[in-house]
């Protein structure tokens, strides 16, 4: 577990699935991510449980983000290439609590953690064009702009660029 000035990440758990269920049925916060949007609480636990079978075992990559013990959100820093410690982040927070300085806290958190087992760990990430939100907590977290895929993202009938983003 992780504990921030005012949050604690923790590992995913099917006990957070009314939780997450308000973040993974609102379209506003999936709507550029790759995650399903679900319309009942049984797809919210097997997507739990596929983010339980996913979770690195020997060092935690993904994590619920609790305020005051309720699941607000989820933030992850996954390996994606072992030989160059790089990592991908990524992190979603329900929209009832936006505009906290909720996700660069907890963004902050799992960058430190990694920083401190991986030292020269390389930080990727990417916001969709039009996720200004996304793209100033890339900012504020110290991640620099790479440069912009033209319809990086794909989602359902839409397309969009994908901005990428780097410590290195
Ligand atoms: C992106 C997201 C995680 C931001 O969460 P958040 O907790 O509201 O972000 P923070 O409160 O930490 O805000 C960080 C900075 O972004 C700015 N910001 C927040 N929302 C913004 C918006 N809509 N437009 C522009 N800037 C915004 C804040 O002002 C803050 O900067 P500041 O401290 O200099 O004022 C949230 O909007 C979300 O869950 N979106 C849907 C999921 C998603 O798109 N995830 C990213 C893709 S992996």
């Amino acid at each position: 577990m992780l504990k921030t000035k005012r949050l604690e990440l923790v590992g995913f758990d099917v006990k957070y699935a009314n939780d997450l269920f308000e973040l993974w049925s609102d379209f506003e916060v999936i709507k550029f991510t790759f995650t399903p949007l679900m319309t009942t609480i049984d797809e919210c636990i097997n997507y739990i449980e596929h983010q339980i079978s996913r979770t690195n075992k020997d060092f935690i990559d993904r994590f619920v983000i609790l305020l005051n013990n309720k699941a607000i959100g989820m933030v992850g820093c996954i390996c994606m290439d072992k030989e160059n410690y790089v990592f991908g982040l990524y992190y979603q927070i329900s929209r009832v609590y936006w505009g906290c300085g909720y996700a660069s806290e907890a963004a902050s958190a799992i960058l430190q953690y990694v920083l401190d087992a991986y030292p020269n760990a390389i930080f990727r990430a990417e916001a969709v064009s039009e996720n200004s939100a996304s793209a100033a907590v890339l900012k504020k977290i110290g991640l620099k702009q790479t440069h912009i895929e033209k319809n990086g993202f794909m989602r359902n009938d839409f397309e969009l660029d994908l901005i990428h983003y780097t410590n290195a």
